[in-house]
């Protein structure tokens, strides 16, 4: 088999780079271990920023999330017990932020791709990359009892945090940074229709809650736990009573408590690997960085990444053009670097670590109060919230 893109992973940034390529002209094969129905379901990120949900609808795969996504306009702070919200919308000159979610967009380029009768191989195994020093890559994978090999110009690593392709990578080519936080999330969706329009980010003595929606009738919800906590330890009645108490605040607002259709908890990290290239093996998204879904930007991160490179690919194929590759890595790197900085701030200003001193709870406290008094302050906030244009990090 030959293509001219072997790509790893139909997670959001595999697939939506298959369908940018296809629409310059690009053959792409895609290569997912995971069933269909594993990647549709999967309940991850909910937030897309102004920039994603214009890159989904100018290339044709925007109609159902103009339909059902949910325009948000603010987001509410909550601590201290009172809310306060932040005007996205005024603060950043008319962007917006919506709620539509991950597994939504998988569906939709997923529906896209196999309407146009372009390859894309669900379930298959011994996933392998190759030759990507040299200028004839491969991709190696077995698929309904059958081996393949799959020759190409490129490869497109898009394949998570847990992939195959940065494993791939020589020792010793890829600077990593890292931060591992000592808590983590558990999410819920609820069967229950949102209290409220607009998400609430609360800091609360007992730890971290968030507050998002899916739909008109269905709540997600998320708390700060353990990183080692089980779900077990978890009764629905103690989610719930949970949730009342970090939301509490002098307006009386609280969430609608449904039946809960999901349960998971999601570790919280920081990591970088850099360079996102090496020969012709290009990371995108999840698997060449991670950010701690406090500032909603993991998702947002692989549309840029991959719209960067379906540019710089059309540029080769097109021209020859290799300025574009060649500035693949550092042209990612710095939106990538503004979201991690973004995302490890609302984070430590949001959550409560472990043994917190009182010092660190006061710093916490100024900084919020600042956030929301200070035009300046929410300003910043909300440009890096709703994303920053692209063309800018
Ligand atoms: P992924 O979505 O991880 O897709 C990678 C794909 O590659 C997967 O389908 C995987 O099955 C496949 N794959 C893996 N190994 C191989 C292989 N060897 N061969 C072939 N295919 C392979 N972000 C937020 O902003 N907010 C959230 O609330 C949030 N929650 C999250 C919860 C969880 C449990 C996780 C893991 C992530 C969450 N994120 C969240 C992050 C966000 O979902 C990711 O940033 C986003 O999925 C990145 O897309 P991606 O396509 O790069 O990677
Ligand atoms: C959601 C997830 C986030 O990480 C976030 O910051 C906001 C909303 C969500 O799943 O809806």
């Amino acid at each position: 088999m030959r293509t001219q893109v072997a790509i790893v992973g139909a997670g959001p940034a595999g697939l939506l780079l298959a369908h940018l390529l296809q629409r310059a002209g690009i053959e792409a094969v895609v290569v997912e271990i995971r069933s269909r129905e594993y990647a549709e379901q999967r309940v991850r990120a909910g937030v897309l920023e102004q920039g994603t949900v214009d890159v989904l609808i100018e290339n044709g795969v925007g109609a159902r999330l103009k339909r059902e996504g949910l325009v948000h306009h603010g987001v509410e702070l909550r601590f201290a017990g009172r809310g306060h919200r932040i005007d996205l919308t005024e603060l950043t000159g008319g962007r917006s932020i919506t709620v539509y979610g991950q597994q939504e967009v998988v569906k939709d380029l997923v529906a896209a791709r196999l309407a146009a009768g372009a390859p894309l191989y669900f379930e298959a195994s011994d996933v392998r990359v190759a030759g990507f020093d040299t200028d004839r890559p491969r991709v190696t994978f077995r698929h309904e009892g059958r081996e393949h090999a799959l020759d190409c110009d490129f490869i497109a690593g898009c394949d998570g945090f847990r992939g195959t392709c940065r494993a791939s990578i020589p020792a010793g080519s890829l600077a990593v940074h890292e931060r591992a936080y000592p808590f983590a999330w558990l999410g819920i969706l609820a069967a229950a229709a949102p209290s409220r329009d607009e998400l609430a980010y609360a800091n609360h003595e007992r730890g971290f809650a968030l507050f998002s929606m899916r739909s008109p009738e269905v709540t997600r919800l998320y708390l700060q736990v353990a990183p080692d906590e089980s779900l077990d330890e978890w009764s629905d009645d103690r989610v719930w009573s949970e949730l009342h108490t970090r939301f509490a605040g002098d307006d009386g607002w609280q969430p609608n408590e449904g039946a809960i259709l999901e349960r998971g908890i999601t570790g919280m990290r920081s990591f970088v690997a850099e360079p996102m290239r090496h020969g012709r093996l290009f990371l995108a998204g999840d698997a060449a960085h991670i950010v701690p879904p406090t500032g909603a930007k993991g998702l947002n991160l692989a549309v840029a990444d991959v719209r960067v490179l379906a540019r710089a690919l059309a540029r080769w194929y097109a021209a020859g053009e290799e300025e574009g590759l060649a500035a693949y890595s550092a042209t990612c790197l710095r939106r990538v670097w503004r979201a991690e900085h973004f995302s490890w701030w609302m984070t430590s200003m949001l959550h409560r670590a472990p043994g917190e001193d009182s010092f660190r709870r006061r710093l916490q406290l100024a900084q919020l109060e600042y956030v929301v008094t200070s035009r300046a302050a929410a300003t910043s906030l909300a440009e890096n919230y709703v994303g920053m244009p692209f063309g800018t990090p």
